[in-house]
């Protein structure tokens, strides 16, 4: 049976996630017809052969022996076409943000809050809803620890990611047996911060890991690792798994 995941951002750890929950080979990557500008910010206007495309035809270069499809995640046509084609699922891991980032409060504007909820707390249950006719073994949200932080300037980022927690405990109860948890993040070096030089970026990581108990960012494998825990683990259902690096543990280091 397939296994699904919107949207792959690091190859290299997603095979290894895979090949530490199955010995089915495939992956079903799904990516979105679309390009985005840094912070996640989506541009109009891409498709097949646009920048989704290309970055999905490089996973699956590296994956070797998966399958991919281009789907954007905020169309719930086009995702419950996909999810008719696929036949039974394993397992559903939902990545995708196009949420904006930090913002002041001062500063939000209505469209910006829209923005948020359109670009993660839409694809999230839009891909949930749409694989559930085929859904067999579990669904794996990708949050933010933001959700239960006191940062300020996160107002916007918090709600859309508590709002997806929020989900997490019902649809455990509702979807059984489909298993239903989520991983919530702490600050992980992906391209999402790529609104930033590398300089600025390295010396944002750097400070930010000096008040971290455990003293760095978290990578990809970091997230990947607990997104195969809780795929593989049949035993977990209804949990918000913090992989933060400490993060809400911060003011006692
Ligand atoms: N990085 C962190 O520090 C951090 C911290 C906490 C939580 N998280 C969460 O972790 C998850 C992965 O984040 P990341 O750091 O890997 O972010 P990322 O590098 O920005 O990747 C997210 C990807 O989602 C894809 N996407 C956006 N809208 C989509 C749509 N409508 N349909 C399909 N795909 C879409 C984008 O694809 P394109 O590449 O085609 O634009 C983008 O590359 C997100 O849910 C994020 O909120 C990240």
């Amino acid at each position: 049976m397939p296994r699904i995941c919107f949207r792959c951002t690091a190859s290299r750890n997603w095979r290894r996630a895979r090949d530490r929950t199955s010995r089915d080979p495939g992956w079903h990557l799904g990516y979105r017809a679309g390009d985005s500008a840094p912070h996640g910010r989506q541009r109009p206007g891409g498709d097949r052969d646009g920048r989704g495309s290309g970055k999905l035809d490089a996973a699956l270069a590296k994956l070797g022996d998966a399958r991919g499809e281009v789907v954007d995640a905020r169309d719930y046509e086009a995702l419950q076409a996909f999810f008719a084609s696929t036949g039974p699922v394993d397992h559903l891991v939902v990545t995708v943000t196009g949420a904006p980032g930090t913002t002041a409060f001062a500063d939000l504007t209505m469209d910006g809050v829209r923005e948020g909820v359109e670009g993660k707390l839409v694809p999230h249950t839009a891909a949930a809803r749409a694989a559930l006719p085929v859904l067999r073994g579990s669904l794996t949200f990708v949050t933010a620890a933001s959700a239960g932080a006191a940062t300020p300037g996160t107002a916007a980022l918090a709600a859309v990611n508590a709002g997806i927690e929020a989900m997490v405990p019902v649809l455990a109860v509702e979807l059984a047996p489909v298993r239903v948890n989520a991983v919530s993040p702490g600050v992980i070096d992906t391209p999402w911060w790529n609104f930033l030089d590398a300089d600025a970026k390295a010396a944002a990581f750097e400070a930010m890991a000096a008040g971290l108990p455990a003293r760095r960012v978290g990578t990809p494998d970091d997230i990947a690792s607990a997104i195969a825990f809780l795929t593989e683990n049949t035993h977990t259902t209804g949990v918000v798994l913090r992989v933060d690096d400490g993060a809400r543990l911060a003011s006692a280091a």
